[in-house]
């Protein structure tokens, strides 16, 4: 299976709506300019919260055990009972409110966290230039 990859523009705006993300799912985003190129993974979380914003949660695509992608199965990022993300390859667990791991060879690192707003309902990542 492909990622369904959706680019980035320079300025971290994208035409992505997140009320197309279902609960419980990610969407791969792919930033990339002369200098950088990395991919985020934008997750949609089950439980209901009030304001959409707090229900989602970006992440670059990179375990700190390895600096490799956490998802050895295209855009899955979750453990089995969505309570954690996970990394296929060694199989550390993060909480998905902050990125922290709780569980594997990367214990007590974190993965980094990308900021964005939800502007006319698109997501504008917050993208440091370089
Ligand atoms: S590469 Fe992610 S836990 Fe080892």
């Amino acid at each position: 299976m492909d990622k369904n990859f959706i680019y980035i523009s320079d300025n971290g705006i994208t035409n992505f709506s997140p009320k197309s993300l279902p609960p419980g799912k990610s969407q791969v985003f792919i930033h990339r300019n002369n200098t950088e190129s990395y991919e985020i993974f934008l997750h949609k979380i089950i439980n209901k919260v009030e304001k959409i914003n707090e229900s989602l949660f970006a992440f670059k695509n990179i375990c700190p055990h390895q600096k490799i992608p956490l998802d050895l199965k295209p855009g899955v990022f979750l453990n089995y009972d969505n309570s954690a993300i996970q990394c296929s390859t060694h199989g550390a667990l993060f909480r998905i409110e902050d990125g922290y791991c709780f569980k594997g060879p990367c214990l007590g690192k974190y993965l980094e966290k990308i900021t964005f707003k939800i502007k006319n309902e698109k997501i504008i990542f917050c993208i440091n230039r370089k």
